[in-house]
């Protein structure tokens, strides 16, 4: 685990043996024109088909730093290179290609007159010809399991819908980076199930990159393979999420509270008089501790 020192910079060059270093964002600032600081020399970086889950607290900047990588906003100071090309250069016009953003609020997101024409919109958009969009749109509908939806109107969807809708327009794209902007707010427990079923079949069948942005500790518990924390627009600690969930101390001063499991496991070894050494992450890992214990 790494925990930084504000406000020193952190970006350590890729080392040896390690996956190739699809997004690099290098001390990057964002005012935005009121004033108000969205990001501030924010270092993060991005591997080939790993899954970075971005938790902080409201207001810490999760939102800019993804909004960055994909050429929306662009940093006021610092530098953002994403698969090779700097952000702001005329090769990175076409970033939106190689990084979609699946945003928070799915109505930002869908606004075509039926669901298929939503998820055509982008393979037309890279110059595909309309029948071969159909086919990626109908498969990327399959994928997320909302085959049946592509004659509905986006409107009429439930919020779930929605959400499986617009990670079906990202994906016909075939984005090497997909960045989920609290995907599982405002969704029951099944849908956020199947939500993190996605996530997981996207980067295991598909190879693609994710970054997640969520309150939902437990679910980045469950999913990262490295944990960044962010406060006051930048990341304080990076880790695994072992690493970063057990650090009490870490995680109370970045404003949040560990996972649940974490929690329940802690409150289980106190009132047994047990050490708390083990780490579990999920149910079962939590079980499996309880039963060792
Ligand atoms: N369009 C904007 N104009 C002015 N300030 C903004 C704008 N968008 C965000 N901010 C400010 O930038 C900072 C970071 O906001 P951001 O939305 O990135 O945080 P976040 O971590 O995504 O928060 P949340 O968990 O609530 O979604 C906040 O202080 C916020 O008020
Ligand atoms: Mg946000």
């Amino acid at each position: 685990m790494t925990e930084r020192v504000s406000p020193v910079c952190y970006c350590p060059p890729p080392s040896a043996g390690e996956r190739r270093e699809l997004i690099h964002v290098d001390c990057a600032s964002h005012i935005y024109p009121d004033g108000s600081i969205g990001i501030h020399q924010m270092c993060f970086r991005v591997l080939e088909g790993e899954i970075v889950a971005l938790c902080g607290p409201n207001g810490s900047g999760k939102s800019t730093l993804i909004e960055h990588i994909n050429g929306l906003l662009r940093p006021s100071e610092g530098k953002i290179v994403v698969n090779g090309c700097s952000v702001g250069s005329s090769q990175a016009a076409d970033l939106w290609k190689e990084v979609g953003i699946v945003f928070q609020r799915s109505d930002d997101q869908l606004f075509a007159p039926t669901v298929l024409d939503d998820v055509m919109f982008g393979p037309l958009n890279l110059g595909m010809e309309e029948g071969q969009a159909r086919t990626e749109a109908l498969a990327a509908l399959e994928t997320v399991g909302a085959e049946g939806l592509d004659t509905r109107l986006p409107n009429y969807l439930s919020g779930g819908e929605k959400r499986l809708v617009a990670i079906a327009g990202i994906l016909a794209m075939h984005p090497k980076i997909i960045a989920f902007d609290e995907p599982t707010s405002d969704l029951d427990p099944v849908h956020s199930a199947k939500i993190e079923e996605i996530v997981r079949k996207l980067r295991d069948v598909y190879g693609i990159s994710i970054v997640l942005a969520t309150h939902d500790l437990d679910l980045a518990a469950r999913l990262a393979d490295r944990v960044c924390l962010v406060r006051k627009g930048s990341i304080c600690a990076e880790g695994s999420p072992a690493d970063i969930f057990y650090n009490e101390t870490l995680i109370s001063n970045t404003g949040l509270l560990p996972p649940a499991v974490v929690r329940i496991y802690r409150s289980y070894c106190k009132s047994k008089g047990l050490t708390a050494d083990k780490r579990p992450l999920d149910a079962a890992g939590l079980i499996e501790a309880i039963s060792n214990s």
